[in-house]
């Protein structure tokens, strides 16, 4: 999705530090790019449709300013153009916006009948021309920001600079995510803390409609009314990140191998100390409901199967995208569980919203610290898995089903179900082993690519949890390859789908559930029998082309069996040479609806 980085320093190397803070933005997904800059006293602009490295050319190395705006588009309103990209100048505003102006057109419509013209499709050009609009009326910076806030309708965290004066930039935040981070240099501001973290000590969130005027020395926060407010300058605390892709290829490959630390790490953290048994106890709601996107909605579903067959609560799972505007049944025995990785989802965080004003009980699973998701709920649990910088998930998905056992295992220990030292508990913190096994010879997770790519049409099956899991596998196969692949439930394929089985047909199929096995295994059969080739996940001794996971509980299985679909779909990804870790038309965090 779409980032912005502005700074404001004393030297003089504006241009370099947004070059940079757009290079680092890249991993969110983007398709053109821009940045705005003084020039002897004057604004200049430069867009292009490529990558920032080509803007990085475009821009005169020489020249030296101690202001700057830039931004990375994934196009929402208007293809993706140099025209469209940002920042957009009209009169004497120069913006960057991340959102959406759901009022775009009336606004614009407004403006034309105000003399405005339109040079690109966007709606941030009418954000820009609205601000000027309101400026012009008495050259009021203050009131033209504050008319903004009153009319426009939709998400945006904008950055702007104004011709008329050339030593502030000014930023504007709703509904979508803003930091200003401060140094000695001066100040960054950025539409995510990862990308100031590494240059920053102190920094000030937005909150939704506020709005700030950034200056070298002074930053003054105000509210949606002109007031001006107080914020609590926070600090940085945890080591700044880091982007090195380190021996590996790509970000992708690099985090799935990580899953053998950042799950024994966080496995162990809350196992420690029975730290497990301080989580929320699901077991006294009466109502779960589970809101999530894309991966973080396919490891809900795991932890519906958990929290229903393990802990017998009964749990429903949604897209946020269909729940923001579904009839809720919530009251205070309800728990809302929230899933996400970069807790930022635009739908996700929509629903979070909308539960507020109910008396139902919400709580995160959240990988990125101090996102607008995290700081909004009543309790948050971090999964704790670092960075992730790969478009597609992996690391943080499985500490997303890790999250999910601790928080069943908690309720039982603690509604005395299960002793605290049985054996499942011990085979969770030994799940880095099981990993480690799984990803040293990734041989045959390459000989299954091979056979994808010479296959006509992929479908992954399952029963129960390992549906679940291949709904995942499935997504990691579309995401970063193309491929067109299908997911079903192994019992509803002769509902219809099986019709599209013929011998051009791979079929993926998940086995784990000791009493389902004969069940997927009849399912196999019917598609063998319509000339599919097939290939089993399964923990059940198998034939050599086949991948056996090693045998374990149910707290631990679904995130071994997850691993060998990541690393197919890499290797799938490889060979197809795709833009593994940048997947045409994706991004890391969808922050428009
Ligand atoms: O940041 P979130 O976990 O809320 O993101 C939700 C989805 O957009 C995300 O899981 C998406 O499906 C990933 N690209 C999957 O790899």
């Amino acid at each position: 999705m779409c980032g912005i980085m502005g700074t404001i320093n004393k030297n003089n190397d504006a241009i370099q530090k947004v070059i940079e803070g757009l290079e680092r933005l890249e991993y969110r997904g983007y398709d053109s790019c821009g940045i705005a800059y003084l020039d002897n006293l004057e604004i200049e602009t430069i867009k292009t449709k490529g990558r920032v490295k080509e803007l990085s050319q475009l821009v005169d190395s020489n020249i030296k300013t101690n202001i700057a705006i830039g931004h990375t588009r994934w196009a929402t309103h208007g293809g993706a153009t140099t025209i469209n990209a940002h920042p957009h100048t009209v009169g004497s505003i120069t913006i960057v916006h991340n959102g959406i102006i759901e009022n775009y057109l009336t606004l614009k419509e407004k403006l034309i009948n105000n003399g405005y013209t339109f040079k690109s499709e966007t709606d941030t050009e009418v954000a820009g021309a609205l601000l000027d609009f309101y400026y012009q009326k008495n050259k009021d910076i203050k009131d033209a920001i504050t008319n903004f806030i009153k009319e426009v309708k939709g998400s945006y965290a904008i950055v702007l600079l104004c011709k008329d004066i050339k030593d502030k930039l000014f930023v504007i935040k709703k509904d979508s995510p803003l930091v200003i981070g401060t140094n000695q240099e001066g100040v960054l501001i950025a539409s995510d803390i990862p990308t100031i973290s590494c240059e920053c000590e102190d920094y000030y969130l937005l909150n939704d409609l506020e709005w700030a005027i950034v200056g070298l020395d002074k930053i003054s926060f105000f509210n949606n009314n002109g007031e001006e407010i107080i914020k609590e300058r926070q600090v940085f605390k945890d080591a700044a990140l880091t982007y090195s892709k380190e021996k590996y290829d790509h970000f992708m490959l690099k985090e799935i191998m990580e899953q053998v630390t950042t799950l024994s790490k966080l496995i162990n953290y809350y196992l420690e100390d029975d730290r497990y048994l301080n989580l929320i106890d699901i077991s006294k709601f009466k109502r779960i409901d589970i809101v999530a996107c894309g991966s973080a909605y396919n490891a809900s579903l795991v932890g519906k199967y958990l929290f229903e067959e393990e802990a017998g609560i009964e749990t429903e799972v949604y897209l946020a995208s269909e729940y923001r505007y579904k009839k809720n049944f919530l009251d205070k025995d309800s728990l809302v569980i929230f899933v996400s990785q970069s807790g930022e989802t635009a739908d996700t965080l929509a629903c979070l919203k909308k539960i507020k004003e109910t008396d139902a009980k919400s709580l995160g699973i959240i990988n990125v610290e101090k996102s607008s998701i995290s700081l909004l709920v009543d309790e948050v649990i971090y999964t704790k898995s670092g960075s992730e910088i790969a478009v597609a998930t992996t690391k943080a998905y499985t500490s997303q089903l890790a999250v999910f056992s601790l928080l069943t295992l908690s309720s039982l220990v603690k509604n005395r179900k299960l002793d605290k030292t049985d054996a499942v508990i011990t085979e969770l913190k030994n799940i880095g082993n099981d990993v480690q096994t799984l990803l040293k010879d990734t041989s045959k997770y390459q000989e299954v690519a091979k056979k994808i790519v010479a296959s006509k049409k992929i479908f992954f099956l399952g029963r129960s949890i390992d549906y679940a899991i291949m709904k995942e596998g499935d997504l990691k196969l579309k995401e970063i390859t193309y491929i067109s692949s299908e997911c079903y439930a192994a019992g509803e394929l002769k509902h219809g789908p099986i019709s599209l089985i013929d011998k051009d047909t791979l079929v993926i199929a998940g086995n784990t559930n000791k009493l389902l096995y004969e069940k997927t295994e009849s399912n196999l059969c019917e598609v063998t029998a319509r000339g599919a080739n097939t290939l089993l996940i399964t923990n059940k001794n198998t034939d050599s082309d086949n991948i056996l996971i090693p045998e374990k509980s149910i707290y631990v299985s679904p995130i071994l069996e997850v691993i060998p679909l990541q690393l197919i779909a890499y290797y799938t990804g490889v060979l197809l040479e795709r833009d593994i870790d940048k997947p045409r038309n994706l991004a890391k965090s969808v922050t428009v609806e």
